[in-house]
């Protein structure tokens, strides 16, 4: 049998700052009724710690993975680190996790595909599995997403939050890990969600700080459109290649950007909602965190076997979906 990539830890951090619905109120003109109803969201966490970025997050889950695991840093032979928010523009935030984490053997690089980065971190990671080139691949997904979001814009300050989440993938030859993929991308769909300034095409200067071009903006019933579609699309479509019924399915890990999206794959799927991973209300879209941090809050209630169902979308466009074998019993 081929070897696959199996997840064999999870570490996960969320900071301790809980931004509620209520603060939301007093900043902006917005109501918890509008934001639980609108989005599912009834709280987000905010990294508060002076100068810290999104590796600062990120070491505190690989650090419980490895613990977890009871392995060193010293055996891990790559590390990705799927962020839209890296520490810096051009030193690598992978490259700095490795080293805190003292994987002073392992190579390391960041991923930017926005919301859909984790699932792309993960089918890339385990790809370098099965090659049989690499036993230990670390994919740390997670986002300091209130660095990029104007506390003024009431359109999309209700919905992020910050987080970060990580797993180990390692050989399997008993058939776990992941079975299949399907990853898809779409440019046109840049005119809907991105940050306008910083970037190679329009450099910070004063203006673009002036105008607030530095911030987060969506066109969010745009967005929303080609959200609800192609996770559903995508999702059904790997069900169907692979033989799947609902029944098969343990759980669906959804990308938790919007509680309506996630209905609406669910439905498509043909999965009730007690088969539907969910932590939006606690954490908000942590962007690269939400599949991880999924996968972390739910670690107890998987058994070796469960076929799991992921699923993402996210600024590019891009999106896509994983079946996964789970690989391991509750400890
Ligand atoms: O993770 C990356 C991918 N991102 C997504 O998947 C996000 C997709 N989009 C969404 O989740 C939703 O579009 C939002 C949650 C962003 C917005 O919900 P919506 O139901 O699409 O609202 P809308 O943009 O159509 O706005 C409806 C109304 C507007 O008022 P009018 O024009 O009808 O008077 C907005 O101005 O709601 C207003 N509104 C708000 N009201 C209170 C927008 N934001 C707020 C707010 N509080 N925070």
């Amino acid at each position: 049998m081929a070897v696959k990539a199996a997840i064999t830890s999870i570490g996960g951090y969320i900071p301790e700052f809980r931004l509620t619905n209520k603060i939301l109120e007093t900043m902006v003109d917005t109501t918890d009724e509008w934001i639980t109803t609108r989005t599912g969201i009834k709280e987000r966490r905010i990294l508060k710690e002076e100068g810290a970025g999104t590796s600062f997050m990120a070491i505190k889950a690989v650090e419980e993975l490895l613990e977890k695991r009871g392995i060193k840093g010293s055996e891990i032979d790559l590390v990705i680190c799927s962020t839209t928010t890296p520490d810096m523009p051009v030193a690598s935030t992978a490259a700095y996790i490795a080293t805190k984490i003292g994987a002073k053997n392992a190579f390391s690089f960041d991923l930017q595909s926005a919301c859909s980065g984790f699932l792309y971190g993960l089918v890339t990671g385990s790809q370098f599995i099965e090659t049989g080139k690499h036993k230990k691949v670390i994919v740390v997904g997670g986002d300091k997403m209130s660095s990029i979001i104007d506390y003024t814009d009431r359109t999309t300050c209700v919905i992020f939050g910050d987080g970060a989440g990580a797993v180990l993938l390692e050989p399997n030859d008993e058939g776990y890990g992941v079975q299949d993929s399907i990853l898809r991308s779409d440019g046109a769909g840049r005119e809907f969600l991105y940050i306008k300034s910083g970037g190679s095409m329009r450099p910070p200067s004063h203006e673009t700080v002036d105008n607030r071009e530095h911030y987060v903006h969506q066109e969010g019933q745009q967005v929303f459109k080609f959200a609800v579609n192609n996770m559903a699309d995508v999702s059904a479509r790997i069900m169907d290649r692979n033989n799947l019924s609902a029944e098969d399915v343990a759980f669906l890990v959804p990308h938790q950007a919007n509680k309506r999206i996630i209905d609406a794959t669910a439905n498509r799927m043909g999965i009730g909602p007690d088969k539907v991973m969910l932590n939006i209300h606690r954490y908000g879209n942590t962007t690269n965190g939400t599949l991880p941090l999924c996968l972390w809050d739910y670690e107890n209630e998987l058994k070796k076997g469960d076929n799991l169902i992921f699923s993402a979308f996210g600024g590019g466009f891009t999106w896509g979906s994983v079946y996964l074998k789970w690989a391991y019993d509750p400890s």
